[in-house]
């Protein structure tokens, strides 16, 4: 069982101390649990992927808490400081041309670094004390759904990790939004998250294509981010996807539950049990936050099938339908 550490003086110290020093931890962030290592201790990386058992090729975001550590770690250019000048601290992440100075390991050799200033109080408390940047990705296994709770992190990693920062529940409960910038020209959204589509436009003046992460398999040549092949965020049941009213006919063997975007009185009308819903008050920003927890907590209970209702294609929701797709196919 993993020691949990607790937002409070003595234990944000150890807890720096101990990424300073080698030993990995899982910290909350404003997106999701990270699982945190000292970016220049590519032994500590290493046991990140260990740990996770994810591949090398795919690349760690670097956490970090001050401009000059950015201007460190990476070649900086003008539509990288307009996007971090307005999101960060926050959940946006921005892939650069690496400097010479960051661990091979932490970037799968790439010649680029993803770099993310998080608002988590918490996480910003420990960046500034162990005053190293933290090489950090989702605290979950390859592929499973993200931790928003320490509780997550234990169920999943408890049995291979020795400490956890408990903050809370995370604030967005999705993670980052990651925009590629190594060619300024050539800007691209690698991933939609917390920070929407629609406020990176309006932050450079012109709409940044997204590279659509669903067609992408392990292995695929020319695949702009290692970690988007296409399954992901996956729970151990089978995801189903719907839009509309109906939810498809329920397979009657199988366990399933059916998870609408919002409450709403069709639900109580048809009368179908094991019928849950990722918020009330019609908000995506609601549904981000619950969205793994629900996914989690039906895996407990042994569902085989989730069907789940998408949900309307604007702001955080477009994040939500892009994991929701992701960890709904079947390969
Ligand atoms: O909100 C978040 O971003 C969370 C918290 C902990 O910060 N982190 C997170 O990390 O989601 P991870 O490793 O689960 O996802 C990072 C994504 C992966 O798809 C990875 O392939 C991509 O960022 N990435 C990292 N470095 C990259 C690079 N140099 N070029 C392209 N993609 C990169
Ligand atoms: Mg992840």
């Amino acid at each position: 069982m993993p020691k949990i550490y607790r937002d409070n003086p003595k234990d944000i110290a150890s807890v720096a101390r101990l990424l300073r020093e080698g030993s990995l931890v899982a910290l909350p962030t404003e997106t999701v649990y990270g699982l945190a290592a000292n970016t220049f201790n590519p032994d500590a990386c290493r046991r990140i992927f260990e740990i996770k058992g994810r591949p090398l090729i795919d690349p760690l975001i670097v956490h970090i808490n001050t401009w000059s550590q950015a201007y460190l770690l990476a070649l900086m250019n003008s539509s990288a400081e307009k996007l971090a000048k307005v999101f960060w601290p926050g959940p946006l992440t921005l892939v650069l041309p690496k400097k010479d100075c960051v661990p091979n390991i932490v970037t799968a050799s790439l010649p680029t670094v993803a770099l993310r200033m998080p608002s988590h109080p918490l996480m910003m408390k420990v960046l500034a004390q162990s005053e190293c940047p933290l090489a950090a990705p989702s605290a979950n296994p390859f592929g499973y759904v993200s931790p928003t709770l320490a509780k997550h992190v234990i169920k999943m990693l408890g049995t291979d990790l020795n400490h956890i920062l408990d903050g809370g529940k995370c604030k967005y409960g999705i993670e980052s939004t990651v925009v590629d910038l190594s060619d300024q020209l050539n800007p691209r959204i690698l991933r939609l998250g917390a920070i929407t589509e629609e406020e990176i436009n309006a932050c450079l003046g012109f709409n940044v294509p997204r590279v659509s992460s669903i067609n992408y398999k392990q292995g695929t040549k020319g695949l702009p981010s290692p970690g988007l092949m296409g399954k992901h965020y996956s729970p151990n049941a089978k995801l189903e996807l719907f839009k509309g009213e109906t939810p498809p006919l329920r397979d009657k063997i199988k366990k399933t539950a059916t998870i609408f975007f919002q409450r709403r009185q069709t639900i109580e009308r048809t009368r179908l049990s094991n019928c849950f819903w990722l918020c009330e008050d019609g908000k995506p920003e609601t549904a981000a936050q619950h969205l793994f927890d629900l996914l989690q907590q039906l895996d407990q209970e042994n569902y085989e099938v989730i069907t789940v209702e998408l949900a309307p294609e604007q702001g955080i929701g477009a994040a939500i339908n892009d994991r929701l797709q992701r960890a709904a196919v079947n390969y």
